[in-house]
């Protein structure tokens, strides 16, 4: 239930323009602070930060680099402590290392820094007062903290291609316990109370793609690792620290990345799972939803330019209840079920154009059905078994003719209305040289800004396996009349770019962060009414500083809070400690770090 109940309709907060500062920036009447940032003590006892003496020891007990999804768990019933759950994606070297000139100069200590820094963060908060402000929890056991990492931490396989013969390594002849995680990107929570992190980008961490034997190439290429080159021209060159990254010596370790990834964090003894059942591709996140039935809908994007939007439906049925007996159930239900790969039908390569067709003729939407890829051993692809579909998905998914979008990042249900929203990033290449042309669910060539597409489960049935849907938003400058939000009038909409995660308030508004602002300003969050008069009215609530991404955004169940990730500030070119690009948090050099914004007056954010 939620505390404050948001009114329904207008989000009435004063709009923040765009702008290029070295600020975070709120609307008048609200207020911010920094909650965590990078080097900050998570492990009780952990080293205080030293950018001069960093070890892998001490980064193994502090928070990590560039923090992306992020969760906060109520903790107990008067709402004055909780968890925050953090991803932590990549790591910029350059911004991490003073004196920093190339990877390959690094010592091998400062890449086992670098490989510690990624992996999740859990973290006691506590409330400031009665206010939507949180901080660190600095009192009591603060028994929940932990760092996963990608050197340390154990993940247990599960589903049906844990112990296949792709998973299995010389450290690991069952294939079925993975040391570490990576590229954590965004995530989701769920009914009964852990998380999901999808591993994304994970081929930039191996080398060796050219010494595998040849039948695995085409594979590991699919996945974007090179098989030409030992190094190629974006490798971490982590073989030197560690040798499983070498794909020469251990040619199946890429194969136990990319997966979706469970974490409990009300018990710091768990093991993290890796869920084989979900599929392997480069995961953004995963979203669930509990259907009518009771099984539970997992949604899934797969961020690569003309890659796929996926759909998990659980076996099993989710327990109501707070009963151990329910949550030990629960925690199974991701190991088996069906995954779909999404087909959308549309009757036209109509683009948007500014030639004056819009969403509102009828054009850009259509219907769609999820194609079964494998459920539980049986694979539903010719010539492929379950094994083989689930790690290498891509690949089935080329193989049933799916539809392939411009990046499909957040994938997530609106619990208000119960229809999925897909942020789809953007893709330069649509409809360029030989690549696929713009289609009504993908409606621009050389789609630089990306855009929205809204998908209605038929009979309002997340099971179903046919669906309708639309393109609500495309976004740009709302003065390019290839764009197009919902019908509103455009003069009073906010300039958008590059959507990546979504998220809801409790009335079911649409919150939309970006990554990579084509436009030339910051990147910021955004929030839209999904349904009445003011669907379609996007408005900038907040900006990250220079060189930033805003990631998360998490907004609380009492709707006091909403939590973004500030990633990779002062990521630009030719910057280093020495010569930031920003100086935010500190005013020395930049630090990625998680920030809550709430209301002065307590009224529901954004309301
Ligand atoms: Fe890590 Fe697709 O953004
Ligand atoms: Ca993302
Ligand atoms: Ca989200
Ligand atoms: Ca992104």
């Amino acid at each position: 239930a939620l505390k404050a109940s948001p009114t329904k309709g207008a989000l009435t907060f004063s709009t923040i323009p765009p702008n290029r500062l070295d600020n975070f920036v709120v609307p008048n009447g609200y207020d911010h602070s920094v909650v965590i940032r990078w080097g900050d003590p998570v492990v009780p006892g952990a080293p205080a930060f030293n950018l001069n003496r960093q070890t892998v020891h001490a980064q193994s007990k502090q928070f990590g680099y560039n923090n992306d999804f992020v969760a906060v768990l109520p903790l107990d019933k008067k709402g004055d402590r909780a968890l925050l759950v953090v991803n932590h994606e990549y790591t910029n070297e350059n911004l991490m290392f003073p004196g920093f000139t190339s990877l390959d100069a690094l010592s091998v200590e400062q890449i086992r820094v670098a490989i510690a820094a990624h992996g999740l963060s859990v973290v006691e908060l506590e409330r400031v007062g009665d206010t939507g402000e949180w901080r660190l929890a600095t009192k009591g056991a603060l028994k929940y903290n932990r760092r996963i990492t990608a050197h340390q931490t154990r993940f247990d396989v599960t589903g049906p291609a844990a112990g296949s013969a792709f998973l299995k390594t010389a450290a690991d002849p069952r294939g079925k316990v993975v040391i570490g995680t990576l590229n954590n990107c965004a995530g989701g929570v769920t009914p009964w109370g852990t998380i999901l992190s999808g591993e994304e980008n994970f081929n930039q961490y191996f080398v060796g793609g050219d010494g595998v034997p040849e039948a695995d190439k085409a594979k590991l290429a699919r996945y974007g690792i090179s098989t030409t080159a030992r190094y190629p021209s974006d490798s971490r060159k982590w073989d030197r620290a560690d040798e499983r990254f070498d794909l020469t010596r251990h040619p199946n370790e890429a194969n136990r990345f990319g997966w979706i990834v469970e974490v409990d964090p009300f018990d710091p003894e768990a093991r993290p799972r890796k869920h084989t059942a979900l599929g392997r591709f480069k995961h953004e996140g995963a979203n669930v939803i509990v259907s009518r039935s009771g099984h539970v809908a997992a949604y899934m994007g797969d961020d690569e330019r003309f890659d796929y939007l996926y759909k998990f439906v659980t076996d099993k049925k989710f327990q109501k209840g707070n009963s151990w007996q329910a949550r030990e159930h629960n925690l199974t239900l991701l190991e088996s079920g069906t995954l779909y790969v999404a087909k959308l039908d549309y009757t036209s390569a109509s683009e948007i154009d500014g030639s004056g067709k819009l969403p509102s003729d009828g054009a850009f939407n259509g219907s769609g059905r999820w194609i079964p890829l494998v459920r539980g051993d049986k694979s539903f692809v010719p010539g492929m078994t379950a094994a083989e579909v689930l790690t290498f998905t891509r690949l089935a998914g080329d193989a049933v003719g799916a539809t392939k979008m411009d990046r499909p990042e957040d994938v997530e249900p609106n619990l208000v209305n119960g229809k999925i929203y897909v942020a789809l990033t953007n893709n330069t290449n649509r409809g360029t040289g030989s690549n696929p042309k713009a289609d009504e669910a993908n409606p621009r060539t050389a789609n630089r800004h990306g855009h929205i597409l809204e998908l209605t489960e038929d009979r309002g049935d997340h099971t179903s396996e046919t669906f309708t849907w639309s393109v609500p938003i495309v976004c740009g400058d709302p003065a390019d009349p290839a764009t197009y939000f919902a019908g509103y009038d455009k003069t009073k909409v906010s300039p958008i770019s590059c959507p990546d995660n979504v998220a809801f308030d409790g009335a079911g508004n649409l919150w939309i962060s970006t990554d990579g602002n084509a436009l030339g300003t910051n990147d910021g969050l955004f929030a839209t009414p999904v349904s009445g008069p003011e669907r379609g009215h996007l408005k900038q609530f907040l900006t990250v500083p220079l060189g930033a991404e805003t990631c998360g955004p998490f907004i609380t169940t009492d709707n006091q809070s909403v939590f973004v990730a500030v990633q990779h500030p002062g990521e630009i070119t030719g910057a280093s400690i020495e010569a930031p690009a920003s100086t935010w948090p500190d005013g020395d050099y930049a630090k990625p770090g998680v920030v809550v914004t709430w209301r002065l007056d307590g009224k529901p954010i954004g309301s």
